[in-house]
């Protein structure tokens, strides 16, 4: 039986919430039971704990703050051999099966502001395959090289969910078997106003968005994927974001090197392009390797640099993890303490209290969100991997400028034309280039193509306007 609606109200009232029954006498049945149902299944006691806590995280300045060891690029000293080593090991990883390939595709990506979730915005230079397609090309050129299935697990949210599904169902799941494709949703949390208060986006419907993409390890054990890999003997699972087109997917040095350090949850590094470009930094917090978010880095360390004039928090989160499943599962059953929700000031659209819609121009609320990488100090090791960013990195967060898809397409098609050249092909510069992942997801598969000249189905070229 559902909860009496004079108990939901008493209980909202004792939260300070009961304005979002406010317009309840003037809303059809339909409307109430949905608004009941919704408000039932809002956890308010966690929602203020959750408040509060955002009111009280440790100011930056607080915490001890130490550059992370890293495995640095072989041309800044890596050490060559246990990047053989760990190369070696990524590959037994992957052709025992034991990887799996999980991407984030909740966000609401009002950035970009696409009409669509992002995982569908056409990307490719050439073809303009979407997000999805790129990388189910290189998850087939994956299966194909370590001859094993490799199971795809997506994120979505209710905002991506169903246009997901349905986008995977109409392209036949690019071409992989439906049975390795698994989605998984991730779970809402209300937004709130500056007092804490929950803002109605109609009067029966309370405002919630997703849970961020710390929301992750609970969607994972709560959808049974977690269950799911353990069946098929999945113990370590490589982690992206859908929005960027150059990562990849199942690297056997990263990979390995995880696995050779014994690592829980391992992260990928770029070295900023300056002190204050957006993304956060990995770095020993209070002796724990974590992630410090731009915004939480102090003037001082942000700009600290070395003898050699080098900055000393260099190392960029790209968001590219290996995480080990046992450990997802510790994370999801604890995630209320160590996943903290961060609030972050958005413009919310919501209705007043006469229900006029207002449309912000500044930010009226704030937005919930969990982040993945807050899960990284519970982890007993992690391996910190630098790796070049042309090869690894080109969100498409923007609809223009930086990170947007013109700087994202270009680096696809500059890192195609390298891979190219490697192998003795020059492009020429009034063409676009592109390659099916699929059979050329790197300079091995090309070397193995052992091509004379760019004429192979997998290359295609199309002549640049102006
Ligand atoms: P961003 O933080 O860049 O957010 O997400 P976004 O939704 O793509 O874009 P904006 O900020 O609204 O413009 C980074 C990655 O995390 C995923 C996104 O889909 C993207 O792959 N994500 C983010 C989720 O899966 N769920 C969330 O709740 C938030």
């Amino acid at each position: 039986m559902t909860q009496p609606i004079e108990q939901l109200r008493e209980r909202f009232a004792a939260f300070g919430q009961d304005h979002v029954f406010r317009f309840w006498d003037a809303l059809a049945p339909e409307d109430r039971q949905a608004l009941a149902q919704q408000a039932a299944s809002i956890d308010l006691e966690a929602l203020r704990r959750a408040y509060e806590r955002t009111r009280q995280l440790v100011a930056p300045g607080q915490r001890r703050l130490e550059p992370a060891p890293v495995e640095p690029l072989p041309s800044r000293g890596g050490n060559r051999q246990r990047r053989t080593e760990a190369w070696e090991q990524g590959n037994s990883l992957l052709s025992e099966g034991r990887v799996a390939a999980f991407v984030v595709a909740g966000g609401q990506g009002t950035r970009l502001g696409f009409d669509g979730p992002k995982g569908l915005f056409p990307i490719g230079p050439t073809s303009d395959r979407s997000l999805f397609e790129l990388q189910a090309q290189k998850l087939r050129g994956a299966r194909r090289r370590w001859n094993v299935p490799i199971p795809w697990y997506v994120m979505t949210s209710a905002a991506t969910d169903a246009p997901t599904r349905s986008f995977f169902a109409t392209h036949d799941h690019f071409g992989l078997p439906a049975e390795d494709v698994f989605f998984v949703r991730q779970s809402t949390v209300p937004s709130l106003d500056f007092e804490g208060r929950l803002l109605l986006e109609s009067p029966g419907r309370i405002v919630e968005s997703p849970n961020g993409h710390g929301g992750a390890f609970s969607a994972l054990a709560d959808s049974g994927a977690l269950a799911d890999m353990r069946r098929r003997g999945v113990d370590t699972i490589s982690y992206y974001q859908v929005d960027n087109p150059l990562a990849p997917l199942l690297d056997p040095l990263f990979l390995g090197l995880h696995a050779l350090t014994g690592a829980e949850m391992s992260a990928k590094v770029v070295r900023k392009l300056d002190p204050m470009e957006k993304v956060g930094v990995v770095a020993q917090v209070d002796g724990r390797i974590g992630v410090v978010e731009y915004t939480e880095i102090d003037d001082e360390h942000r700009h600290l640099r070395d003898a050699d004039g080098e900055l000393v928090y260099w190392a960029g989160s790209i968001a590219l993890h290996g995480i080990a499943t046992a450990f997802a599962e510790r994370v999801a059953a604890d995630a209320e303490s160590l996943l903290p929700y961060h609030a972050s000031a958005k413009k919310i659209p919501a209705i007043d209290a006469t229900g006029r819609m207002l449309s912000p121009s500044t930010p009226n609320g704030y937005k919930l969100e969990r982040f993945l990488f807050d899960a990284l100090p519970a982890a007993a090791a992690s391996a910190v991997l630098e790796v070049e960013r042309e090869e690894e990195y080109a969100p498409v967060k923007n609809a223009e400028g930086p990170d947007s898809p013109a700087t994202a397409r270009r680096a696809l098609d500059d890192l195609a034309r390298r891979w190219l050249a490697a192998a003795g092909l020059e492009v020429p510069r009034d063409v676009w280039v592109e390659l099916d992942h699929a059979q050329i997801d790197g300079e091995q598969d090309l070397r193995a193509l052992g091509l004379h000249n760019l004429s192979h189905e997998a290359i295609r070229l199309v002549p640049r306007e102006g």
